[in-house]
């Protein structure tokens, strides 16, 4: 799904969602476990505020398990009410602790609810998060059937349903979209690598560029066994030259076609031909 987002449309989208808040005990922000920090919205502390949160690294089936490892650890702070998950939306793995780590952070809320005398309720979710980073998998997956086919558009009101997850558990039935950090190029590229933003957006080109610098520098190996490389050479065009000359990305003439080496590159990274990679750590946020 593309969405164009104009200030107008982001003001909208945080409206949307902070009108949710208002119905729920706790949100799920969800992210791309392979770039936690380039799939999640800017203002999301901000918009979030104080409710409890759980945030679900998604497509952790596509990440570097001991990366995910130092996201959870990262992310899951003592003596908070955010704490965080890994999980695969699309084959359901590690969705189960989602409902035990609900009850568990809103555990002093119910009872509180229950002492003055209120009847025990499910505990009600909104999931959140920018777009293509998998709310209606998810959604879909945790209520077992098909919900959420198009998440709510900005511009689009549809009247709110609860879907109901067990005894336990209520989602809305249609997620919060909110944008990512567009302003940082980097973000961008990440996103681009990932396959979360529509390749015509940025050139590819250029996507194939900063991820063949981020593999050079991350996964040396990787890089050098798929592409049969003894060396990765320092320069980028040298690089395309060497990949596109071993995959036979050329043209007529016999030189090399960077469109063709870049589209190859990209779709193997998303492919996961190059291994499960995640293209942000924590460490390299400090
Ligand atoms: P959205 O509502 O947040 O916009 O995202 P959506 O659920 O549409 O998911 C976007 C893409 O990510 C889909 O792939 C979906 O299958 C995939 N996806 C979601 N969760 C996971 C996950 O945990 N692991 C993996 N590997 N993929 C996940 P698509 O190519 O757009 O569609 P399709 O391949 O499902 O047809």
């Amino acid at each position: 799904m593309t969405i164009q987002w104009f200030p107008g449309h982001m003001a909208k989208a945080r409206r949307q969602v902070t009108e949710k808040l208002k119905l729920i005990d706790i949100v799920y922000e969800l992210v791309d476990a392979r770039i936690p920090v380039s799939s999640r919205n800017p203002m999301i502390d901000e918009i979030v505020s104080n409710k409890p949160r759980i945030i679900l690294l998604n497509k952790a089936d596509m990440a570097d398990a001991k990366v995910t490892r130092e996201w959870l650890d990262y992310f899951n702070l003592e003596g908070t009410t955010t704490k965080a998950i890994a999980i695969d939306s699309q084959s359901g793995k590690g969705l189960q602790q989602i409902g035990s780590l609900s009850k568990e952070l809103l555990k002093g809320k119910f009872d509180k609810m229950q002492s003055r005398g209120i009847r025990p309720r499910a505990i009600r979710a909104l999931i959140v998060g920018i777009p293509n980073v998998g709310k209606s998998t998810l959604i879909n997956r945790l209520a077992k059937k098909n919900i959420a086919q198009t998440g709510d558009r900005p511009g689009v009101t549809k009247a709110q349903q609860w879907v109901k997850v067990g005894k336990e558990l209520e989602l809305l039935d249609t997620p919060g979209i909110l944008w990512p950090k567009f302003e940082d190029q980097d973000v961008g590229y990440r996103l681009a690598t990932t396959g979360a933003i529509k390749d015509t957006i940025i050139n590819l080109q250029d996507i194939a560029v900063f991820a063949l610098r981020f593999l050079s520098e991350a996964y040396p190996e990787r890089l050098k066994d798929r592409y049969g490389l003894e060396e990765i050479p320092e320069d980028i065009v040298d690089l395309f030259d060497a990949i596109g000359s071993r995959r036979g990305c050329k043209m007529s003439g016999g030189l090399i076609d960077y469109d063709k080496t870049a589209e190859l590159v990209i779709r193997e990274i998303r492919q996961e031909k190059l291994g499960k990679l995640s293209l942000e750590r924590p460490e390299t946020l400090i």
